[in-house]
């Protein structure tokens, strides 16, 4: 697919629509007196608005991710990069394609914009029946969702039919690479420029540990990081997300210790889980969280509830009946966790 093919794909309206100018960018030059955008004049640290192209934060992922920095752009937690991308390219009517069980989001922001969720359920093994989702879109097909690894399966798709997909699917490809902390080689991010019509979507809600400053990140050429940057509101990263990002981007080291940590917890979690009664099926998991089959998921969801343990039913996913998802937490909490399971009855 060409850069031109995609610009057919974005809705007419927002190829020329205005993005909003904010005060700071509407001059260049010495800025030693700020009188410009109705701020609070005291120096707290968070008196200014943010710069609404995060400068700073955008040159550091883009190092430590070797990867141009003109060629990302930040969300609310990529929660809002997928409303964003939906809207982008979705009118009343059009298509968008994911395959569940995977993460919820796709399908609500369809939902907003109108468009019409096609759904293609993943095999029972969770990798994705390629012919039968091919058979699925048409002219009116205008994203496709793939989530690798995927939530809740935790298993990562093949980069043949990552490929394969990319190539053959007449719209935009999302890939959610949300929990790639985890298994880094995967990543589709160094072959990027080969698809233009590739969006990469990641986080450091997972393996950064900061699910609460809410910081995802877009990947993407040119043309759809122009796009992004029209319809995002100008100050959707603030200060104090920036400031806490830059200081944990600048120690990548740490996070690569407590993924290690939480990978072994995850395996070692793995291990004891099999060889209790209760447990049917534990399915492979490269993530921080174990998609367990259970031989009766809604009495040990409600049992680990009345043992204060919060673990996230997934049951009502397609191909996932019994199955609870279960995070890898501390050393501690994966224990509990364990004891409350060895007296299930
Ligand atoms: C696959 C996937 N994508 C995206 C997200 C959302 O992440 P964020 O916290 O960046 O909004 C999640 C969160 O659970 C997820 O599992």
């Amino acid at each position: 697919m060409s850069n031109k093919d995609i610009t057919q794909l974005v809705r007419p309206n927002l190829l020329t629509l205005k993005a909003y100018s904010s005060a700071r960018s509407e001059f260049k030059g010495l800025a030693e007196v700020l009188l410009d955008a109705n701020e609070s004049p005291w120096p707290t640290g968070r008196n200014r608005y943010p710069d609404p192209m995060s400068t700073d934060l955008r040159n550091a992922l883009g190092r430590y991710k070797n990867f141009s920095p003109d060629q990302i752009v930040f969300g609310n937690g990529s929660d809002e990069l997928v409303d964003q991308i939906t809207r982008i390219f979705c009118n009343e009517g059009d298509a968008v394609h994911a395959l569940p069980p995977t993460f919820g989001m796709y399908k609500v922001a369809a939902g907003i914009a109108g468009a019409e969720f096609r759904a293609t359920t993943l095999a029972p093994d969770f990798t994705i029946p390629v012919e039968e989702l091919k058979a699925s879109w048409d002219e009116r097909s205008k994203i496709l969702w793939l989530c690798s690894p995927n939530n809740p399966s935790g298993n990562a798709m093949e980069a043949e039919v990552l490929e394969d997909l990319i190539r053959t699917f007449p719209g935009v490809v999302v890939l959610d690479e949300a929990y790639i902390d985890f298994v880094p080689e995967l990543s589709f991010l160094p072959r990027l420029a080969e698809f233009p019509n590739l969006i990469i979507t990641q986080t450091l809600s997972k393996g950064w540990g900061m699910a609460g400053i809410r910081l995802g990140a877009a990947f993407a050429s040119p043309f759809i990081i122009r796009m992004l940057n029209t319809i995002k509101m100008p100050y959707n990263i603030n200060v104090l997300t920036s400031a806490v990002a830059l200081e944990a981007l600048s120690k990548p080291e740490e996070m690569k210790a407590k993924v290690a940590t939480l990978i072994s917890e995850r395996n070692r979690l793995e291990a004891a889980l099999t060889k209790l009664d209760c447990v049917d099926y534990i399915f492979p998991s490269v993530t921080n969280f174990l998609l367990v089959r259970f031989k009766d998921s809604a009495a040990v969801y409600q049992y680990l509830l009345d043992n204060a343990i919060v673990v996230r039913n997934q049951a009502y996913q397609p191909n996932a009946e019994n199955c609870l998802r279960i995070t890898a937490g501390l050393k501690e909490e994966n224990d509990r966790l364990l004891a409350a399971l060895s007296d299930f009855e």
